[in-house]
């Protein structure tokens, strides 16, 4: 994160003596791109290489599933029963180098503590509240909140109410796009968002406690299990600019303009080949002669996800909270016939919806396979044909009101 942040106790200077209670605490370095890129320096009372025991190492296996055919997908999650916690119940959809995505509904709670070691996340929470307790304090989070967590952050979910998660892992950097932030950092005029709607952790509570903890640490493509003689959140304070945060769909402040503003214009992060996008109510185009959907479009080089999350695409039949459309790269898609005929005049749109665009192609897992209704990449034909009724006419793919 491209400011400064400071919770609990440090010393006076970086790099030397700090005690508590007489005992010299373990100062931690934690950063990026060697020790040039952002960091932040943690204050443990225990060394954090501290290591009981050697637990197990689960691999991760993607099980892929290659399509028959190259075509457009519908996925449809909202009835995925919760199985796992909050990290075991990550069920990947696609994935690829850049970038996995997972949908996660978990059942149980996580009875040890997780950090990602080699990638950084963002965990959507589309329905649940809680607290994701972390070695930086506690970080509240709620329905609506992208949950920004960088790599090395040893963290565990305190949930509240059922939870449906859109996770994003990459291998890469989550960071906040380039052009609105200025050369200092600080996000600049016109950016959709500012500084005041990022939430780091609000109180950091440092566990003094001896005990046998476990670690799960993702890994060299799988999980590695550590038990640790000290509890994790032994920081008495740290100062940095790395941290996890959250950042309300909510507080996104819609770009709008006379015509169709382009899908970057609702860019919120960017990752390594990758962009998130958040589709947030908004006014439409206002010229007499706006064309209010947008026009058919080829990813030439990308490959486009979007969530639903909610709004109103009822008019589009088939597509509901929940739904994953996939246009993969290599194929046009757009309005639907009939469609942006039928949008003349329309002002507003109310839907909510995540877009991850990647540079390179996805692959599918057997879960996506599972929910692929297999129909959706016909709808484009279906609708143009004659007796195809207005209800038709509107159903899935790019919507009445949709930015597709
Ligand atoms: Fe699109």
């Amino acid at each position: 994160m491209p400011f400064y942040q400071r919770l609990g106790d440090v010393p006076r200077k970086r790099h030397i003596q700090f005690r508590d209670n007489g005992t010299l605490l373990t100062e931690e370095v934690m950063g990026l791109e060697g020790f040039t890129g952002n960091e932040s320096i943690l204050y443990h009372l225990q060394s954090p290489c501290r290591v009981m025991e050697l637990g197990p190492f689960v691999p991760t296996v993607h099980e892929e599933w290659v399509p028959d055919a190259h075509a457009h997908r519908h996925l449809k999650t909202a009835g995925v029963a919760p199985e796992g916690d909050e990290i075991t119940g990550r069920r990947t959809l696609m994935w690829n180098a850049d970038v996995e995505i997972s949908l996660c509904r978990p059942s149980e709670s996580m009875d040890y503590f997780f950090r990602n070691g080699e990638g950084d996340e963002v965990i959507f929470v589309h329905e649940g509240s809680g607290t994701l307790e972390t070695i930086f304090g506690a970080l509240p989070y709620r329905e609506g909140d992208y949950v920004v967590v960088p790599r090395g952050t040893t963290y565990r979910f305190k949930p509240q109410g059922p939870q449906r998660h859109l996770v994003f892992e990459t291998p890469g950097l989550i960071e906040i796009p380039r052009r609105y932030r200025n050369q200092s950092g600080q996000i600049v005029e016109g950016a959709p968002y500012y500084h005041r709607d990022i939430h780091p952790p609000t109180e950091l509570h440092t566990v003094r406690e001896r005990g046998e903890f476990a670690v799960k640490v993702r890994v060299r493509g799988g999980h590695q299990t550590y038990i640790v003689d000290y509890h994790p959140f032994d920081v008495v304070g740290w100062d940095g600019y790395l941290f996890p945060w959250t950042f309300s769909i909510h507080d996104f402040e819609p770009i709008t303009g006379r015509i169709h503003q382009p899908p970057p214009s609702h860019q919120t992060f960017q990752g390594r080949n990758f962009v998130i996008c958040s589709f947030c109510p908004r006014k439409l185009d206002f010229d007499p002669l706006a064309v209010p959907i947008p026009y058919h479009h080829s990813n030439l080089q990308s490959e486009e996800m979007i969530y639903y999350v909610s709004g109103n695409f009822g008019s589009r039949r088939g597509v509901e909270a929940g739904s994953i459309t996939l246009h993969p790269s290599g194929l046009p898609h757009g309005p639907q016939p009939g469609l942006a005929e039928q949008a003349l005049g329309i002002h507003e749109t109310s839907e909510l919806a995540v877009m991850c665009d990647t540079f390179h192609p996805l692959k599918l897992s057997t879960f996506a396979r599972d929910l692929d209704d297999g129909i959706y990449w016909r709808s484009w034909y279906e609708n143009a044909q004659p007796g195809a009724d207005e209800a038709g006419a509107d159903a899935t793919g790019a919507g009445l009101t949709s930015h597709l």
